[in-house]
């Protein structure tokens, strides 16, 4: 109990410490989840409940760098007025002292359940991993339980972020593993009353089929059920860049199939990222009152130059994704930024039926850091436009070889430029929802979407377009608040 007062107490003091520092950085998001200072990781225990979203986050408040995480804690009715709470959960005890690693939660008969990981160093500089449980009334204080599972002899101390949803009468637990050949599983465990659980064995594997080698580490699993097909979304380690696919260090991702609880497999087609751009990873879903099946990412990734972020020198890194929803069309996942985030618009500004031209024009109103911008083609465009975001991004559709391509500046030397791919069939429309120093692109719907932190200049507001195209386009666009 001292130990959780004396972190807690240390916590609140960090924020204290920095708030000025922090709060004054030009790149403070201005309708992203952020630290309130240090380093933000993964969403975790995502969930409704009594009439409130939560969202817990994987928190380090003392520095930017990743260490014993907290779990920091946000809430909000409308998924969009967001309130920062008391730290739901720090590593205050032998079975999580090097961390509460990720986690989910869930509803069970009025309270609110988180399951997380407590990862442990041991006196021989070995991981240990736990999965733990606590407990809560009212969705804001929490007691711990302890732990509820060990690591199965079959794997690697690798072995965490679980993530618990009921099917029919019983519940079930995913777990991100690694087997002792060092390749990465998704791991299914049921249980009767949260507090027992059983082993039920790999669901899916790195060396399972139909994958042959798909990575030494599966993280952050989750288990989704859309259209009546099962949907395991997961962030894989150690894939090899393939082409214009996996060129981040690491990736997020699903598979669609059918998971038969009862063997236990799930019989999945192939893998497919789930962002194209530069940072996303570790998402996390949660089913609303509504039925919607919401998603965050964290807007960034693991050991990818995270010391070259400029935000490190104002005590803080990394953000959330903004809110989606997910869809199942056929087999592939749509993600669509959640229709509550249009209550954030302020002045609209319309152009319609523009004809382009390979001048670089912008319009009035479509320019400056917390903007949406929505631009659809009447017909199937043959040739190249190209957006330029700000002198730091640019948003290039090339036809004939159906390439999206996202360009930015590099933050690690703010001059090298780093470019994303993904084909698409044939273009529609483009959504923006820029931030003081975030992009969040969706295509067609959401059939793609392009995740990127941009760090351009105070000054640098202007946004152009241009295309040697004579399809004429729709430009919208939004200032947001
Ligand atoms: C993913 C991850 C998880 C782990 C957590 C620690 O980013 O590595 O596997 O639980 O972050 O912060």
């Amino acid at each position: 109990m001292e130990r959780d007062k004396q972190l807690r107490k240390q916590a609140e003091e960090a924020i204290d410490t920095y708030r000025e520092q922090v709060e004054s950085d030009r790149y403070r998001l201005n309708y992203h989840l952020m630290p309130p200072v240090g380093l933000l990781n993964d969403p975790n225990g995502f969930v409704y409940f009594k009439g409130r979203y939560h969202l817990f986050y994987q928190w380090n408040p003392f520095q930017t760098t990743h260490g014993a995480k907290f779990w920091g804690h946000y809430s909000s009715a409308d998924l969009i007025e967001w309130e920062h709470h008391e730290i739901a959960l720090a590593p205050s005890d032998w079975f999580d002292k090097n961390g509460c690693y990720s986690g989910s939660a869930i509803e069970h008969d009025g309270k609110l359940y988180l399951f997380y990981t407590g990862n442990v160093k041991n006196k021989h500089g070995e991981r240990e991993s736990y999965q733990v449980m606590a407990v809560s009334e009212d969705g804001f204080t929490f007691e711990k339980q302890g732990v509820v599972l060990e690591v199965p002899e079959q794997y690697t101390a690798h072995f965490r972020d679980p993530k618990v949803w009921k099917h029919e009468n019983m519940f079930y637990m995913v777990i991100g593993a690694q087997s002792k050949q060092q390749t990465g599983l998704a791991v299914l465990f049921c249980s009767k009353d949260l507090k027992n659980w059983e082993h039920l064995g790999p669901i899916a594997g790195a060396h399972m089929k139909p994958l042959a080698d798909f990575g030494y580490m599966w993280e952050c699993p989750d288990v989704i059920t859309l259209n009546g097909k099962d949907v395991l979304i997961l962030s894989p380690q150690g894939l090899e860049p393939e082409g214009i696919l996996y060129n981040n260090l690491y990736q997020a991702g699903y598979f669609v199939g059918t998971l038969d609880y009862q063997k236990p497999l799930f019989e999945h087609e192939q893998f497919v990222e789930l962002d194209r751009g530069f940072e996303f990873y570790a998402p996390q879903t949660t089913l609303d009152s509504k039925g919607r099946r919401l998603m965050f990412g964290w807007l960034g990734l693991p050991e990818e130059r995270e010391e070259h972020h400029p935000t490190i020198q104002a005590h803080w890194i990394h953000a959330m994704t903004l809110p989606r929803e997910l869809t199942l069309v056929g087999d592939k996942l749509y993600q669509r930024p959640v229709e509550e985030l249009k209550t954030l618009r302020q002045e609209e500004f319309r152009y319609e039926n523009v004809i382009l031209t390979t001048d670089e024009q912008s319009f009035e109103g479509i320019e400056g850091e917390s903007l949406e911008v929505f631009l659809t083609c009447s017909s199937q465009p043959k040739g190249d436009m190209i957006i330029q975001i700000r002198q730091h991004a640019q948003v290039i559709y090339h036809s004939e070889s159906k390439l999206l391509t996202l360009k930015r500046v590099s933050f690690v030397d703010n001059q090298t430029i780093e470019e994303r791919h993904c084909r698409v069939e044939g273009l529609e429309n483009l959504r923006i929802y820029l931030d003081s120093s975030s992009l969040e692109l969706f295509v067609n719907d959401g059939a793609e979407v392009f995740t990127a932190r941009i760090y351009p200049n105070a000054h640098e507001k202007t946004i152009s377009f241009s295309a040697d195209w004579d399809v004429p386009v729709s430009i919208s666009a939004w200032t947001l608040s």
